[in-house]
């Protein structure tokens, strides 16, 4: 298996290393850089579990080689807070209740922040738009929805 360097900026820090052709970027976070808030849901691009941001889009890593990377930006749920504070989303879902299952709600927060990064006051349409590709198959959406107006507030 043919290797390549690659060079990528994970949640602002550069990163210089080596990956096979194969290995995806769900991988190269997980495993090689040790950023397991990203999770492996399904690994065949159907439940979100896995979004992160690329050059400020989201995306499921688990879709994307670590080599089509090479250059590119990339945040993590480990990347939204910054100097010890939360971002107003994951205030905003530990204040609303929208925290339902660790498995689930770094690849929403992720999309969450996409969509507030791009519209700033979204409808309850946008939001459910932008949610769309993250499942919970557990309690719904209701209070994910709402904590993400709330954020879009200013978290009141
Ligand atoms: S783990 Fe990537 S979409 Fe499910
Ligand atoms: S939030 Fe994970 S299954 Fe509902």
């Amino acid at each position: 298996m043919a290797t390549h360097q690659i060079t990528l900026t994970v949640n602002g820090v550069k990163e210089h290393t080596q990956v096979s052709s194969n290995i995806t970027l769900l991988t190269l976070l997980r495993e090689r850089l040790g950023l397991t808030g990203t999770k492996n849901g399904c690994a065949a691009g159907e439940c979100g579990a896995c979004t992160v941001l690329i050059d400020g889009e989201p995306v499921n890593a688990c879709m994307v080689l670590a080599v089509e990377t090479d250059g590119a930006e990339i945040v993590t749920v480990e990347g939204l807070a910054r100097d010890g504070e939360l971002d107003a989303l994951q205030a905003a879902f530990i204040e609303h209740t929208g925290v339902q299952c660790g498995f689930c709600t770094p690849g929403v927060l992720v999309s969450a922040r996409a969509l507030l990064n791009r519209s700033p006051d979204p409808d309850e349409d946008e939001i459910k738009d932008a949610l769309r590709g993250n499942l919970c198959r557990c309690t719904g959406y209701v209070r994910i929805v709402e904590a993400v107006k709330a954020a879009a507030r200013g978290g009141d």
